[in-house]
């Protein structure tokens, strides 16, 4: 059957990874359904190919699940693997991508915003790698929403995910599978969980907050049944298809309750969070937040500690706007160290092409060379196994870190939901002051380069420019500026705050107080609170 579309498709931004708009939106008639077609005509490898398909529970994924099996039959895909209840984390897909040498996936998740009918819906779509769809794949889809006047589809009647099974719609088989085990038989590859298990029931009570998203079934069978931990180590680990009302954000504002067990209560060691889709994730020891720039250093200045990376790191890559704690591990390690443009898809030339093994973003989000997107369970696994070896507090090892390499204080401060003509007009203002400002003084110090980052990527030679305004000074502090790819209401203007302290310097500062001048300087700079109206940031992280 072919339906004509009665409404022009013309909403998709070039450049993303997938569609992430309000779940209202992904109801009107036909704009799921002309998004899905444009992915099926572009996608390589979809005549007789396998998809991998599910997503994070919200509201939306089993109407949308049904609707890409029907659409992805009348395409002549092969197969589609999905899982019981649709329940699929990002990562969870990654891995299932690769381990069936699919043609891609289409992961259904708005990620950290969001969710029910008054919340966000998304759908991402992932390439053979595993890994989000590269820009030229996307850039085609986005072409081809312009253009469309009608979609492929058969009728069919929704069949069951309650439980494991085939069936078919057409000729194409659909097969559900339980969506957790092949996620945690990696991970049993990678970690030593004999040894992180004995260290958890030994007098190191964890808590692990799912935030009534996609990681809680994965973490109750992780923690509570495979490593032992009490029942009730897992909190909010039922997926709900509004999270319950919470924010699936693991920060300090939205996971506010683990963040006050661990930074206020005595009754853990260590607490994490993971995202809306599972593939972030907050680390917290017992009065400790971790940095999720310092994290990445840690993880790669102790690599070792876990068996699949004990024979070193091939290189590390991070996102530009993440501190540069890992740039010195790498230096001291004698490794290639990347700086990449924000967003996951950069890491994925570089992991394919071997040149690195680690990787992540300040925003929340660490990974390997194990899959193609960052991932939550794998990081919180990483930090447990470096306790279970070195036998300190989280606290210790962050002390012992910085007393070896310096520290790199870093906060991140977000200013959500400004009117997009206010934000474009603040950024575009000081992105036309830049080339002045070299030479120029700036909290105490000099600035030696200002621009917009733009990224060559090592591997392809392609160039992606205006990835973000930067303020770099002397004594290695810098200043950055972007305005967020994946807010939906209005513009989120982020400011990216870093400064160095070396080994002898005062490394017990709070950061607030040790960015206290960069946060003064870059406010009077860009106008934020004069233009924006807003006297502080909505989240400081
Ligand atoms: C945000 C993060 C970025 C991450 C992306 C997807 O994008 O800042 O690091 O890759 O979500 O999880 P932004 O809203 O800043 O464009
Ligand atoms: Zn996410």
């Amino acid at each position: 059957m072919q339906v004509l579309l009665s409404t022009s498709f013309t909403d998709q931004k070039p450049g993303t990874s997938g569609l992430r708009k309000s779940s209202k939106q992904f109801e009107e008639t036909h704009y799921l359904e002309s998004f899905i077609e444009a992915i099926f005509r572009t996608l390589p490898g979809v005549e007789g190919g396998v998809l991998v398909l599910g997503g994070d529970g919200r509201y939306g994924n089993r109407r949308a699940i049904d609707l890409i099996l029907r659409m992805g039959a009348a395409h002549g895909l092969s197969k589609v693997i999905t899982t019981v209840d649709g329940i699929l984390s990002t990562p969870a897909a990654s891995h299932l991508i690769r381990i069936n040498q699919a043609i891609g996936g289409i992961i259904l998740s708005a990620s950290h915003n969001s969710g029910g009918p008054d919340g966000d819906f998304g759908v991402k779509v992932n390439g053979a790698n595993g890994g989000p769809a590269p820009e030229a794949v996307t850039d085609a889809i986005y072409s081809c929403t312009l253009n469309l006047d009608k979609y492929k589809i058969i009728e069919n009647s929704s069949i069951s995910l309650k439980n494991p099974g085939q069936h078919y719609i057409g000729d194409m088989s659909v097969e559900v599978i339980d969506g957790v085990s092949d996620y945690l038989s990696l991970m049993q590859k990678l970690f030593d969980f004999d040894r992180i298990s004995e260290y958890i029931r030994n007098d190191f009570p964890i808590a692990f907050d799912a935030l009534n998203a996609v990681t809680g079934p994965y973490a109750i069978d992780l923690f509570e049944k495979l490593l032992g931990a009490p029942i009730g180590t897992v909190r909010n680990g039922v997926p709900l298809e509004d999270f319950g009302g919470c924010h699936p954000d693991p920060n300090l504002t939205y996971a506010k309750e683990l963040a006050d067990l661990l930074l206020q209560g005595n009754s853990h060691c260590f607490g994490a969070a993971c995202d809306g889709d599972g593939d972030r994730n907050m680390i917290l020891g017992k009065g400790c937040f971790v940095n999720p720039s310092d994290s990445l250093a840690v993880i790669a200045a102790n690599a070792n500690c876990a068996p699949a990376y004990a024979d070193g790191l091939l290189g590390v890559a991070r996102s530009m706007p993440t501190s540069a704690a890992v740039d010195v591990v790498a230096q001291d390690l004698g490794i290639p160290c990347f700086e990449t443009p924000t967003g996951w898809k950069f890491f994925g030339n570089l992991l394919d092409a071997g040149q690195i093994t680690l990787c992540g973003e300040e925003s929340f989000g660490t990974g390997s060379n194990h899959i193609r997107e960052k991932d939550g369970l794998w990081a919180v696994l990483f930090w447990l196994q470096i306790l279970a070896q070195k036998q300190l507090s989280v606290a210790e090892i962050m002390s012992q870190h910085w007393s070896y390499y310096g520290r790199h204080y870093y906060s991140r401060h977000d200013y959500e939901a400004i009117s997009n003509d206010i934000a474009s007009q603040l950024y575009n203002r000081v992105e036309l002051m830049l080339p002045s400002l070299v030479d120029k003084s700036f909290a105490g110090s000099f600035i030696t380069c200002a621009d917009n980052f733009s990224y060559h990527d090592p591997v392809d030679g392609s160039l992606t420019s205006a990835q973000g305004l930067r303020i770099l000074l002397d004594d290695g502090s810098r200043v950055m500026l972007r305005l967020s790819g994946t807010g939906t209401k209005g513009a989120t203007l982020r400011v990216y705050l870093e400064r160095y302290v070396s080994q002898n310097g005062n490394l017990n500062q709070n950061p607030q107080q040790a960015l206290s001048e960069l946060i003064s300087a870059i406010d009077s700079m860009a106008e934020i609170s004069k233009r924006t109206g807003m006297s502080t940031p909505t989240v400081i992280t």
